[in-house]
């Protein structure tokens, strides 16, 4: 690639997709980006958290002749294992106890765009078969159908994992670590490119200064110099907390080695002593209270609440669709509860009439078709039991 095109190549990551760096090590995974994107190649990105799998993908996808289509990620770690499956395949309604309908599966919905499989390294074992033969042949069945149905579904994987000793484990087959492995993008941690670190911390103060509506005045030269010696376990995401807390204490005001030295230093001490040292000073009259870390710890814990806030509502939104067979279940539970030695056959056809009914919210048509009888018949046996008043 030409110098022109590089940089033409690299401002557009940056404008398009907050990606920055200019050192060799990010600069050889954004043109390995830049040549894999317009193809249907299956890509496994790699590097530790938060080195930037996500942005990544969804540059992939969106320098991808898929960009109109959608783009789904799905988190194999965050699903429950038994739901994983369905997750992905869909499944027929009755396909096993839940599936009060039936549902597309996110292969289904992203049907000539992009699946983004973040944490593959969590995938069950089952669940990886299925994988191999969609990757294979676009070919799957959604559970408790034997109707194959074909995609067209580009895949890109990621993993914080180590895929080769998981093989080794016996975790992940091995096929599909070679399948998937095809096309391998590596993204470097932060200690290895010291020399971006400047760039970073002008972008994110930069942005952050902005949302805040004060201006951003620089950082010192031996602040950059403490960051670069620092370790990053966090990576980016690391590096970008620390400038927005930095910024948005000193109001934009420039950032110095002490700023920074305060900070990497409370880093430095392991988690529960961490907390130890806000307890304590928090009532300790005598130690001033150190804002940085403060204010730190409340953006940790605010992050945190609003990734709780969003597993919960995953959570709700899935009870919701559950509710129904729930609720249907403890009503058929109140019916067949009064005499449980009542099995008088015209008794067990009240009960039943009666669980159909409350199962389908006292519709006549889906519960006669439910209980296999003409609406008409049903209709008849409400008057004979007695039951028109309740439905
Ligand atoms: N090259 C980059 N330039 C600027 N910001 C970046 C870059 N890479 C990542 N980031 C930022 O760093 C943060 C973490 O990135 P991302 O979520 O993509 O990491 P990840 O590798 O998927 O992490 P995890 O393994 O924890 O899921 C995000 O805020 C992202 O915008
Ligand atoms: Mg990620």
């Amino acid at each position: 690639m030409s110098q022109q095109a590089k940089t033409a190549a690299l401002r557009l990551l940056q404008l398009r997709y907050g990606i920055i760096g200019e050192s060799p090590a990010i600069v050889e995974a954004i043109e390995q980006l830049l040549q894999v994107a317009p193809t249907d190649l299956t890509v496994l990105i790699t590097g530790e958290t938060g080195t930037g799998k996500d942005v990544f993908a969804r540059a992939i996808h969106g320098l991808s002749p898929r960009r109109k289509a959608p783009f789904i990620s799905v988190n194999c770690g965050a699903i429950p294992e038994t739901l994983l499956e369905s997750e992905l395949f869909g499944h027929e309604k009755g396909a096993f106890t839940g599936a009060v309908e039936q549902r597309k599966g996110f292969f289904e919905v992203a049907d000539g765009g992009t699946i983004f499989l973040d944490e593959i390294g969590e995938m069950p074992l089952g669940t990886q078969v299925k994988l191999l033969r969609v990757l294979e042949s676009g070919e799957f069945t959604r559970l408790g159908s034997t109707k194959v149905i074909t995609v067209n579904v580009r895949v890109i994987a990621a993993t914080n994992r180590d895929l080769a000793y998981e093989v080794r484990q016996g975790m992940f087959r091995e096929d599909l670590y070679y399948r998937l492995n095809a096309v391998h993008l590596h993204l470097p941690p932060l200690r290895k490119r010291p020399e971006d670190i400047p760039l970073l911390v002008e972008y994110f103060a930069a942005k952050v200064a902005e949302r805040i509506g004060t201006t951003y005045e620089g950082i010192d030269d031996d602040a950059i110099f403490l960051l670069q010696q620092h370790n990053w376990r966090g990576n980016i995401r690391e590096l970008r907390n620390l400038v927005e807390t930095l910024v948005t204490i000193g109001h934009g005001r420039r950032i110095t080695a002490e700023d920074v030295r305060r900070y990497l230093k409370r880093e430095e001490i392991p988690e529960p002593s961490r907390a130890l040292v806000l307890h304590s000073a928090a009532h300790a009259q005598a130690q001033p209270i150190d804002l940085a870390l403060v204010y730190h710890t409340l953006l940790q814990i605010q992050a945190e609440m609003s990734a709780l806030r969003g597993a919960l509502g995953a959570l709700a939104e899935r009870i919701a669709q559950w509710q129904p067979m729930i609720s249907a279940q403890r009503s058929e539970d109140d019916v067949f509860s009064r005499d449980p030695d009542d099995f008088r056959l015209d008794e067990m056809e009240r009960r039943l009439i009666v669980a159909a009914l409350k199962r389908f919210n006292g519709s006549r048509r889906s519960a006669a078709r439910a209980l296999g009888i003409s609406e008409r018949t049903l209709y008849r046996k409400l008057h004979e039991y007695n039951l028109t008043e309740m439905f």
